[in-house]
C-alpha cells in the first residue's frame, strides 16, 4: 500500500509528503527486514506496544524485530528505539541483539522516544519542541545529533533510562493537566464560574502554560491511557504506589460519563429516546478509534435504552468495526434529525460552523450536551436550546433552577 502512496491511516498532509519524498527518490518500502538492516547505518524501532490486561506494555513486538535485527546485521548499526517502552526496554533490546547476531558487530541502542500527536503528526515531527537522544555511546550521540540537526530544536542527549522514562513522565504530566483541568471545570459549574476563562487565566503563567488545558471528556487516544497504566506499572514493579496518577485515571474515567448524567438529569429516563452523537474518534483529525470516549459513552447510553444516531467526518469505517447496532449518518443533520438530544463527543472543524435554526429545527428537543466546549453558550441561550457545555458559568447545567428550567422545558416539549 505505502509503495502505492495509499496510506493505511488517515493522517492530514502524510499522503503528499511521503509522495514527495517517494518522487525525489528519498524513501522507499520493503518487507525485506534483513536487506533494509544491511542496507542501513541508523535503524529505528517504531512497532506498537499496546497495553497487556495488567496494564504493562507488551514487548513481543519489539523483542522479534531486536532479534530480527541482530540475525540480519553484517557490520556497525545504530538502533533507535523510538516505539515508547518501559525503562530498562533499551538493555533488554541489547542483550537481544547480542545473543541474535551471526557475527560479532560492533552496534549501540538509543533510545529517542516519539512525541507527534495524532492529527497533526507531520507538524509535530517537522517541529519538534525537543528531540530526546538516550545512550552510553559518544559515538552514536555524535550520530544521532548530526542527524537530527536540521529539524534546528533543542536535542537533549541524555542514558537511555532517563530517556525511556522522558516519554512515560511526558505523557502522564500531560494526563494529568488534562484531569485537572477537568476537576476544575466540575468545580466551576457547582460555583458558577466559567472553566474556559480559568484556563485562559492560568495560561498566561509560563510556568502553567495555556496547552492542554482544555476541559472536556477526558483524554482517549493510543497512548495516554496506555501509558499512564504502564507508568503505574513501571513504579509498581519497582514498589513504588503513584497514587496521583491512579487518581488523573480514575477522574478521566469519570468525566466520561458526564454527559450521560447530564442527559438523565434533564430527559430522566433515556429508555426509547433517540440521542444524536457527533463526533466518533478520539480526537479531530484521525480516524482512530482506540480509546475513544464515544466508544463506552454509546454503550452505556444503548444499556439504558436510547437509540442512537451517529456521525464522524473521517472515523466512520473505524468506528463500524468497534461499535454495532446504531444507526450511522452521512452528515451532522441527519445525526440531529428526530433526535430528543445530541452530545457532541468529537471537535471536528466542521461542527463549529453548523447552522445553528437548521439544528434546532431538527432535533425533537433541541438539548445540545456539548462535551467539546464547542459551541458559545450565550448564543445556544439565545437560540433557545437547553445547552450545557464542561464547566462553563452560563446555563451551569448542575444549578437547580437551570436543571428544573431544562426539565420543564423538556416536559412541555415532551407533550
Ligand atoms: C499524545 C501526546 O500528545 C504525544 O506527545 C504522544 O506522542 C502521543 O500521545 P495524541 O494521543 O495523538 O498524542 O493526541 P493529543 O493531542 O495529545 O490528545 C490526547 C487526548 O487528550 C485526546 O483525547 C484529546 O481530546 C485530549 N485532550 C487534549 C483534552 O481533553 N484536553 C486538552 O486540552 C488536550
Amino acid at each position: 500500500m505505502l509503495e502505492n502512496n495509499i496510506m493505511p491511516i488517515y493522517e492530514p498532509g502524510l499522503k503528499e509528503l511521503v509522495k514527495k519524498n517517494q518522487d525525489e527518490g528519498r524513501i522507499s518500502f520493503t518487507t525485506d527486514l534483513p536487506g533494509a538492516v544491511q542496507k542501513s547505518d541508523v535503524i529505528f524501532i517504531a512497532v506498537g506496544t499496546p497495553s497487556l490486561s495488567n496494564g504493562e506494555a507488551d514487548l513481543q513486538y519489539i523483542e522479534a524485530v531486536a532479534r530480527e535485527i541482530g540475525q540480519a546485521m553484517n557490520g556497525y548499526k545504530i538502533v533507535v528505539d523510538k516505539s515508547t517502552v518501559p525503562v530498562g526496554t533499551g538493555d533488554r533490546v541489547r542483550k537481544i541483539i547480542s545473543e541474535s547476531q551471526t557475527g560479532e558487530y560492533g552496534f549501540d541502542v538509543v533510545s529517542a522516544p516519539e512525541f507527534l500527536r495524532e492529527g497533526c503528526a507531520v507538524g509535530d515531527t517537522l517541529n519538534p519542541d525537543r528531540i530526546i537522544i538516550g545512550t552510553s555511546s559518544k559515538k552514536a550521540a555524535q550520530i544521532m545529533d548530526e542527524l537530527h540537526k536540521p529539524f534546528n530544536a533543542p536535542i537533549v542527549i541524555t542514558d537511555v533510562r532517563s530517556a525511556e522514562m522522558i516519554k512515560y513522565a511526558s505523557n502522564a504530566f500531560l494526563a494529568t493537566k488534562i484531569s485537572f483541568i477537568n476537576e476544575i471545570a466540575n468545580i466551576c459549574e457547582k460555583v458558577g464560574a466559567d472553566v474556559t476563562e480559568v484556563a485562559r487565566g492560568m495560561g498566561y503563567d509560563k510556568r502553567i502554560g495555556n496547552q492542554f488545558l482544555m476541559a472536556g471528556i477526558g483524554y482517549g487516544g493510543s497512548c495516554f491511557p496506555k501509558d499512564t497504566k504502564a507508568l503505574i506499572q513501571i513504579a509498581g514493579n519497582a514498589d513504588y504506589d503513584f497514587e496521583l496518577l491512579k487518581s488523573v485515571i480514575k477522574v478521566n474515567q469519570i468525566q466520561r460519563y458526564k454527559p450521560i448524567k447530564k442527559l438523565i438529569s434533564i430527559l430522566g429516563e433515556l429508555q426509547g429516546r433517540t440521542v444524536g452523537i457527533l463526533g466518533l474518534a478520539f480526537k479531530p483529525n484521525t480516524d482512530d478509534m482506540r480509546e475513544a470516549p464515544s466508544v463506552e459513552i454509546i454503550t452505556e447510553l444503548k444499556k439504558l435504552g436510547a437509540g442512537i444516531k451517529a456521525y464522524d467526518p473521517v472515523a466512520g469505517d473505524e468506528a463500524r468495526k468497534v461499535i454495532k447496532d446504531i444507526e450511522y449518518c452521512s452528515d451532522p443533520y441527519e445525526t440531529m434529525d428526530g433526535a430528543d438530544a445530541v452530545i457532541l463527543v468529537t471537535e471536528w472543524e466542521e461542527f463549529k460552523n453548523l447552522d445553528l435554526d437548521k439544528m434546532k429545527k431538527l432535533l425533537n428537543i433541541p438539548l445540545v450536551i456539548d462535551g467539546r466546549n464547542v459551541f458559545d453558550p450565550a448564543e445556544m441561550q439565545a437560540k433557545g436550546f437547553i445547552y450545557t457545555g464542561v464547566g462553563r458559568r452560563q446555563i451551569a447545567y448542575l444549578t437547580r433552577e437551570y436543571r428544573k428550567e431544562a426539565a420543564a422545558a423538556v416536559e412541555k416539549l415532551t407533550k
